[in-house]
């Protein structure tokens, strides 16, 4: 499921003036001197340039773009100017952030070729978060407008403008091909959490996952609902017993080469990947449930890290994990008042069916655990309460491992996504306090995030994990920065940087 229509990315170096192409995107902050080679250009326009973006209240924002038209002054046809915020916070992110937007004015400017301008700061650093950008800011999910298909102008190739000076080289060439990989790896899971749910049941999610391991050498093994019962996930499997879709587990292994390496404990991720959340017979009201093709956003994260973790070759097995299921009202739906048992052996009451994704995950949990991992991450658009605790732009973390959720919260700050330790606060179990089971699924309405998350921690033993409840930030209610309207991808650059990390480190 590769995406409608990615342009060929290059990089190019000889200065502004030679470049060819519909988009010239130059860069600035805050401060009154532009930098190279903005300076440059606006002295070849007179002055003009800068004095119009002025004009207009043009400031370097990290929101503000600015259009010029050249008339055949320079041999790009119009400039973009990006604001990168205040120069004292300019970081990665910021650059990924103006880039993605650069490229954004230029397909709204119907251009064909662009060419973004890399700042003379950070070295290949910054070839590679001005690429990032550009890629996850050039996706779009159009395959289903048909619509003006006929007129439309799809961006062709963007080209990255080196520094003056700064020649083609291999580092810049690897910074390139190292973000084309995780923005296409990013804007996969955006794809897969975009297409409806008609379309990607769980079965579909298994077959996407098949050809994934088969282009990038990993093993893939799916068990579908007779499987799950052999496996005793009485939690899985009822939450997949109401739909016509019947529940997967896909698993999908990558093993390093040489034999030392794949003995080493493996890495597990494991995502939530409820393809549809009706609710169940706890059914959601139409306005919660509009938006629930996306419940699955958390395996698509696994799905799309799994799918460069090849590339990255690590020294020690990664193990992904998705629990799939359609979770649907039916005659033969589980119901609330039924009391499931857990492949760990604990029993759980069903209070609300609503609450499916910790009982899949729960499951789940228990299995990857059993490979004796030296770390679990899961992934989840677990909870509404994670919402209203940390909004749309941040995702709750939680873990019962300091070091582990530093780890991953440091990967996740390089690679620009933002996430919040919350606590994991024992006392919340009271309220998940069963008089016929073991515990219950939900409690009430306090701490939300937090009591979904306490019950995970019932099926992680004593293994490093980390919780990521990615339930506001997997989508984007509106444009922002690379971000389209719709699925973010959210996860992936994450987990592609904490596999890389935990590489460096361990190799
Ligand atoms: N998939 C939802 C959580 C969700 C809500 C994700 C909004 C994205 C946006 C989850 O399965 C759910 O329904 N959770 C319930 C739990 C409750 C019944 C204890 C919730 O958050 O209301
Ligand atoms: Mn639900
Ligand atoms: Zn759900």
């Amino acid at each position: 499921m590769a995406d409608d229509s990615t342009p060929s990315f290059a990089l190019t170096a000889g200065g502004p003036f030679r470049t060819r192409s519909d988009v010239l995107v130059l860069f600035t902050d805050e401060s009154p001197k532009p930098a190279a080679p903005l300076d440059a250009v606006d002295r070849a326009l007179d002055g003009k340039l800068l004095r119009a973006a002025r004009e207009e209240g043009f400031r370097g924002k990290a929101d503000q773009t600015f259009v010029f038209h050249t008339h055949g002054r320079l041999s790009a046809e119009r400039i973009v100017v990006a604001g990168l915020g205040p120069a004292a916070q300019r970081d990665g992110e910021a650059l990924r952030q103006a880039a993605g937007r650069g490229v954004k004015t230029a397909q709204r400017l119907r251009a064909k070729t662009v060419t973004l301008a890399v700042p003379a700061v950070n070295g290949a650093a910054a070839v590679q978060a001005v690429a990032e950008g550009a890629a996850l800011g050039a996706y779009q999910f159009d395959r289903y407008r048909t619509n003006g298909r006929d007129e439309r102008v799809d961006l062709q190739s963007v080209r990255l403008l080196l520094p003056e000076g700064v020649d083609r080289t291999r580092v810049a060439e690897q910074a390139l091909a190292a973000a084309l990989r995780v923005a296409g790896a990013a804007n996969f899971a955006r794809t897969l959490v975009n297409e409806p749910a008609a379309h990607l049941t769980p079965e579909k999610l298994a077959e996407e996952a098949a050809a994934v391991g088969k282009t990038h050498r990993l093993q893939v093994k799916v068990s579908g609902p007779k499987e799950l019962k052999r496996l005793r996930m009485g939690m899985f499997s009822a939450v997949g017993q109401g739909s016509t879709n019947g529940p997967r587990l896909i698993e999908l292994a990558y093993r390093p080469k040489k034999t030392a390496d794949q003995r080493r404990q493996p890495v597990a991720l494991v995502g939530k990947a409820i393809t549809f959340d009706s609710g169940g017979l706890s059914l959601k009201t139409a306005e919660g449930m509009a938006d629930m093709k996306t419940d699955m956003a958390g395996s698509a994260a696994v799905l799309g890290a799994m799918s460069v973790v090849a590339t990255l070759a690590p020294p020690f097995p990664v193990i992904g994990y998705l629990g799939a299921a359609e979770n649907m009202p039916s005659g033969e739906a589980y119901r609330p008042g039924d009391v499931l048992i857990s492949r760990l052996g604990k029993t759980v009451e069903v209070t609300n069916t609503d609450a499916e994704g910790r009982l899949v995950l729960g499951d789940v949990l228990s299995y990857a655990v059993e490979q004796k991992p030296s770390a679990v991450i899961d992934l989840a658009t677990l909870t509404g309460a994670c919402v209203v605790a940390l909004g749309l732009w941040m995702g709750g973390a939680f873990s019962n491992d300091d070091a582990l959720a530093e780890e991953v919260l440091t990967a996740a700050r390089r690679a620009g996504e933002s996430f919040w330790r919350m606590p994991l606060i024992e006392l919340q179990k009271e309220t998940l306090r069963s008089e016929v089971a073991d515990m219950k699924n939900a409690g009430d309405r306090w701490g939300g995030a937090i009591t979904a998350a306490v019950f995970l921690k019932e099926f992680v033993g004593q293994t490093p994990w980390v919780h990521l409840d990615i339930a506001g930030t997997s989508q984007a209610m509106r444009e922002r920065g690379y971000q389209s309207k719709g699925a973010t991808g959210v996860g992936v650059r994450t987990l592609v940087e904490f596999l890389k990390g935990r590489a460096t480190r361990d190799g």
